[in-house]
């Protein structure tokens, strides 16, 4: 194989440009450059490679007639060697328009293989050949695709803006513990033994929203942290076990203060990094974006809202109507020549689902040719389609989608069908920012199967000023209709971030703690020292966090996290490079306290 050439490479430096450099205004220069071999191609008296580094590629050339002895290593390079050139920039006579340095090429005077490579698993190009599996087992060769280098330098950039943004606003970075202790509430926790304390465990915090909130009582006044946070979760493509939020609090603010902070330093993201200005926030309440969307998170690149039908279609006769809780309908427009019925009861299928749920679809389709098709055309006559169409601000050639059921599930249903055909109309596509928040969240959330309330977002968010009062009231509807302090931040349908005014007083929070379930004491063993807190003084504080690892998907028009993380975990919650998570020995157990007899 190669010998390294230590020697040499001390009277050579590694580069006088990188690979991305070079233009036709440079030729007749000397110069150094370093870099992996992207490839060779052998035409006989020449030798050609393209050396690529972070920040390019450039052409390098070898002539049989000049240097034969480096023409030869030149041929025997293979892809991904390490190689120092220098030599002259000239200009190409076969110029290549698709390249910043398309126009010159590097006429080769020495070369150094400073080390050599295996044949890499899979090609290191933009469209690779390697599957998932196989890129993320060696992920430090599918870094070096440019398309990950792009994805993971853009979120060094937000980080950056984000940090100067804060900056600028008087926020702090302070660092909270990773290390800390389990709390039922939220997703499952990982947990660490802890070795001098056999037999107890630290927790890997969810969120840093505790501390966050301490750091209100003590002062701090505006905090923030770009901060690892870990759920053990169920994982998708928009989540990981570990990932990243851009944490946030602040003290004496209302609502406003916060969503105005917060919608600017989402401005300065996007125009700082794409050059995008966006309009101001629309608003949503939780309500409104169900009804009018199925979602608490909608899609606002198109709109296709939800209609209410139950004016409309009750009291004919039809039973399934008449016998639902709630009927509603979307209206697809100018799809209704299209759509056979081959493709409805495609649809209907579709529906039907067990992710989707629901337990038929009816469908009405108002031809161009003023002709009215429907699955229901038995039970109502053209005139009450027509009445429904106008009831769903419809028009001639739209096809009309109609779901029936309990409200909430319908309404569920009914989203996911309108996402499904923005989808298939190409409305998912468009490369617009729709941003909005989304206010007025209920404060709890009923769980049938444990037949108790949760925190729709967490404990410590506020119930509305007006709600507080019914919090002691008996009866699970009102309580399931409190309303709390909270908000989201959705961009395109993705929830990008989350956050509330708290809690700053102690007995409000035991009251809180009462509604979820927890007993006195239980409140006090997990959450004491937050309510000691609240005692001394505790400032009015209220924050957010955002996902950065979402937000740097979704401004990239991504669905998956999962190349913004330079090391990422599978859907299984392995890393498949270092082989994690991974058994360990009986000492380690032993020492731990965990060497459990049988
Ligand atoms: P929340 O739980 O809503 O709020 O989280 C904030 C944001 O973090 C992102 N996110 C995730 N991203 C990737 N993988 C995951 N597993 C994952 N889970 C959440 C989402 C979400 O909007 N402490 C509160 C914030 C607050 O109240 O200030 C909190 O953590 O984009």
């Amino acid at each position: 194989m190669f010998n390294f050439e230590p020697s040499k490479m001390n009277l050579m430096s590694y580069r006088s440009h990188h690979c991305g450099e070079l233009r036709i205004s440079d030729v007749g220069q000397k110069v150094v450059l370093s870099g992996w071999v992207q490839k060779g191609r052998d035409l006989g008296g020449m030798t050609f490679i393209d050396l690529r580094d972070r920040y390019g590629i450039t052409q390098l050339v070898f002539n049989m007639d000049t240097d034969e002895s480096l023409c030869k290593i030149a041929r025997s390079l293979g892809r991904e060697f390490v190689i120092t050139a220098s030599g002259e920039v000239t200009e190409r006579s076969n110029k290549n328009p698709d390249r910043p340095t398309g126009e010159i090429e590097i006429n080769v005077e020495d070369l150094t293989v400073v080390n050599p490579s295996k044949t890499p698993p899979f090609t290191i190009e933009e469209e690779t050949d390697g599957g998932e599996e196989l890129r993320m087992k060696y992920r430090y060769l599918d870094i070096r695709r440019d398309t990950i280098q792009k994805k993971l330098i853009f979120r060094s950039k937000l980080a950056l803006e984000t940090r100067k943004y804060l900056d600028s606003k008087n926020f702090i970075e302070v660092e909270t513990p990773f290390l800390i202790k389990s709390t039922p509430e939220g997703a499952r926790d990982f947990v660490v033994p802890s070795r001098m304390n056999k037999g107890e465990f630290y927790a890997l915090p969810q969120s840093p929203q505790t501390f966050k909130q301490l750091l209100m009582v003590s002062g701090m006044e505006r905090y923030f942290q770009i901060v690892k946070c870990f759920r053990d979760e169920d994982l998708r493509a928009d989540r990981q076990p570990e990932f990243t939020q851009i944490d946030c609090e602040m003290a004496f603010v209302d609502r406003e203060e916060v969503l105005d902070t917060f919608e600017s330093l989402t401005k300065h993201l996007f125009r700082s990094t794409l050059n995008i200005e966006l309009g101001d926030f629309p608003r949503l309440d939780y309500n409104q974006a169900i009804e009018k969307y199925g979602s608490d998170k909608p899609d606002l690149r198109f709109d296709m809202p939800i209609h209410n039908l139950n004016q409309t279609v009750k009291d004919s006769g039809f039973v399934v109507f008449d016998s639902a809780e709630y009927v509603g309908g979307i209206c697809v427009p100018g799809v209704a020549d299209e759509y056979s019925n081959k493709d409805l009861k495609k649809l209907t299928e579709w529906v039907q689902r067990p992710q989707i749920g629901a337990k038929g679809l009816v469908y009405a389709k108002f031809q161009t040719d003023g002709s009215i098709k429907s699955s229901v055309g038995k039970f109502f006559n053209d005139d009450q389609l027509l009445e429904w169409l106008d009831r769903a601000e419809g028009s001639k050639g739209d096809l009309l989608l109609i779901l029936a059921g309990d409200k909430d599930n319908s309404l569920k249903q009914l989203g996911a069908l309108r996402l499904e055909m923005g989808k298939r109309l190409g409305y998912l596509d468009s490369t617009e920012f729709k941003p909005l928040w989304v206010l007025d969240f209920p404060l709890l959330e009923w769980d049938e199967d444990t037949q108790r309330f949760y925190a729709m977002h967490h404990p410590f968010t506020a119930p509305a000023a007006e709600d507080i009062y019914k919090m002691d009231s008996p009866d699970r509807e009102v309580l399931k209709n409190l309303k709390a302090n909270a908000y989201d931040l959705v961009i395109n349908g993705a929830e990008i971030g989350g956050g509330s005014i708290r809690i700053h007083d102690r007995k409000l929070q035991a009251r809180n703690f009462k509604l979820l379930g927890f007993t006195a004491e239980e409140a006090e063993e997990q959450f004491g020292f937050l309510m000691g807190a609240f005692e001394y003084g505790a400032p009015p504080h209220g924050g957010i966090a955002f996902g950065f690892d979402r937000l740097c998907a979704v401004m990239n028009h991504q669905n998956s996290i999962r190349d913004f993380i330079a090391f990422p975990k599978n859907n299984m919650g392995r890393d498949l490079m270092i082989n994690a998570p991974a058994p360990i020995d009986k000492e380690q157990l032993k020492d731990l306290g965990l060497d459990l007899k049988d």
